[in-house]
């Protein structure tokens, strides 16, 4: 296993298209258990693989032990809407109040190949969103106000010539 680099905010890679997994082979199975071992690290409850600059549709989620490896998901149902405060791994102490459905139905594939329909509920809505986002180039910055987004850019983009 190894440590992967998390990218942050404002690092063009986050923005990528992402494309389907096609192949369950030997490589797939090794970046699956770097990125566990990165977000471990990291302390997240969630990592995207565009976050390790690999463009494809692959998210691992660990929430209070609840493991999920989601691969080329489709949220096919969403129902409800709260504000809650959430946090990113690109977007390394900032903690901002971001709308997201309450309940989220995913089809997707796991690490097995097996395509599984799942329904989340709650704070695991919130990450499976968030998550799901990523393979799509949407950050949580994009929810907020645009004086905020503009503050955070900022801030963020100062980090990012400081090399923080
Ligand atoms: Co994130």
């Amino acid at each position: 296993m190894a440590v992967l680099e998390v990218l942050k905010y404002p690092n063009p890679a986050l923005r990528k298209e992402t494309s389907e997994v096609t192949e369950w082979d030997g490589k797939l199975k090794k970046l699956i258990s770097d990125m566990w071992e990165t977000m471990y690290l990291s302390k997240g409850v969630g990592l995207a693989a565009p976050q390790v600059g690999i463009p494809m549709k692959l998210v691992v989620i660990d929430y209070e032990g609840d493991r999920y490896v989601v691969i080329n998901p489709e949220i096919i149902e969403e129902d409800g809407a709260e504000r809650s405060n959430e946090g990113c791994l690109s977007f390394p102490g900032i903690y901002e109040d971001v709308t997201r459905p309450t309940r989220v139905r995913v089809l997707y594939t796991c690490e097995k190949g097996e395509r599984r329909d799942v329904i989340v509920e709650g704070f695991l809505a919130r990450v499976f969103s968030h998550e799901i986002d990523h393979l799509r180039g949407r950050l949580m910055i994009d929810y907020l106000s645009p004086l905020k987004r503009g503050f955070l850019k900022k801030k963020m983009e100062k980090a990012a010539r400081e090399g923080e």
